[in-house]
């Protein structure tokens, strides 16, 4: 494949960052001794708390970068989008910061919740199709006829650079990153943590991990080239990561610069959703809880070396870095409980656990 530039530039984040600064603000970078625990091998774990965000997940900095990069006109004309869900948040959230149209373009499949939220914040909601792919098909032509601008999901500079500010943020509350891990449905998350490394001079291996059911990108960094015709449909309890293709503005960059690409079964993702709730008390959805699940499997970045030209082992004080998404409204019966607080709180923590097992098998 011909090398394509690099999508972004390290001042295009520092750009985003601040006209980002006055909408949102920096989400907390925690550590957990249990979930550690966890994770074993002595790695101490750094949980960037992006279900924090106003709209539950990273893609409200995405949202906000691409609007308030806008044209008077653009703005005036409005925007248009697909997504399984938390793009559309970000966008709508930034439409009603900026008073700015929004529409929205949903699969049919979309988790209810989220598109609910959507509406909620004042976009126009377009439901089409059955996956992500058909809604980005539909928002294309919706473009055209009504003269909106579409604001992709990956394939938009503007919302790179917004998720590049994530990583920008942790580096500063923990310069001694050792390894990013982030989960990946497009990459604008990975190619923004790649652009802030490269920006601020670090050897940073930045991890990508994508859900088996959804692995046409990982597939394609094995094949080295895009493996589009793969992948005619996706199925994974990980919503946001669920696409069926390469990006053009992503591939060429996660071909350079990952250290290495994992995928993760649904079984091991909704493991690592339960794990994050016992641990960090986060209820986590499953694109964010993705990352996690290839630390505590025990999969590279921390064993099994490989090929891969970059990946290099980690120390034992390495720190790794995952950000999580939220679930939205997810409603659980809970059984009766004990009066013993601890007891309850296990108790609760099971029957979540079941409930979410339950919603695994299903799937
Ligand atoms: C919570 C969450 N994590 C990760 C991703 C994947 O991000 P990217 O498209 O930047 O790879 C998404 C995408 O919607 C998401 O919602």
């Amino acid at each position: 494949m011909a090398e394509a530039p690099w999508p972004i530039t390290f001042d295009d984040v520092l750009a985003a960052r601040e006209r980002l600064r006055p909408h949102l603000q920096p989400t907390a970078l925690r550590h957990y001794a249990a979930l550690d625990q966890r994770v074993g091998g002595s790695i101490r774990v750094f949980v960037k708390h992006e279900n924090h965000n106003p709209t539950g997940a990273f893609k409200a900095r995405n949202g906000l970068a691409a609007v308030s990069a806008l044209t008077p006109e653009e703005r005036g004309r409005g925007v248009v989008a697909a997504s399984a869900g938390n793009h559309g948040l970000g966008l709508a959230h930034a439409g009603r910061i900026f008073g700015v149209r929004v529409v929205v373009c949903v699969p049919t499949t979309a988790n209810p919740e989220k598109v609910e939220a959507i509406r909620g914040l004042g976009a126009d909601v377009v439901e089409h199709g059955q996956d992500y792919g058909d809604a980005v098909e539909r928002a294309a032509k919706l473009a055209g006829e009504q003269g909106l601008t579409l604001v992709h999901s990956t394939e938009c500079r503007a919302v790179l650079a917004g998720a590049g500010t994530i990583t920008l943020e942790m580096l500063e509350q923990q310069p001694g990153l050792e390894a990013i891990v982030v989960s990946l449905g497009g990459g604008s998350q990975a190619v923004g943590a790649m652009t802030v490394v490269r920006g601020l001079g670090r050897s940073i291996p930045v991890y990508a991990v994508q859900a088996q059911g959804a692995s046409v990108i990982h597939d394609s960094f094995r094949a080295r080239r895009p493996l589009t015709a793969a992948a005619a449909s996706v199925s994974t309890i990980a919503d946001g990561l669920a696409t069926r293709e390469t990006y053009p503005l992503t591939f060429g960059a996660l071909l350079d610069g990952l250290a290495d690409f994992l995928v993760v079964s649904e079984a091991e993702i909704a493991e690592a959703v339960r794990i994050l709730i016992a641990t960090t008390h986060n209820l986590v959805e499953p694109s964010g809880a993705v990352p996690r699940d290839c630390c505590f499997i025990g999969r590279a970045p921390l064993d099994q070396g490989d090929t891969n030209r970059k990946r290099r082992p980690l120390s034992s004080r390495a720190r790794i870095d995952i950000s999580l998404g939220m679930i939205y409204r997810w409603t659980v019966e809970l059984p009766d409980f004990e009066d013993d607080p601890e007891l309850a709180n296990d108790q609760i923590l099971s029957s979540i656990y079941q409930e979410w097992f339950e919603e695994v098998n299903s799937v």
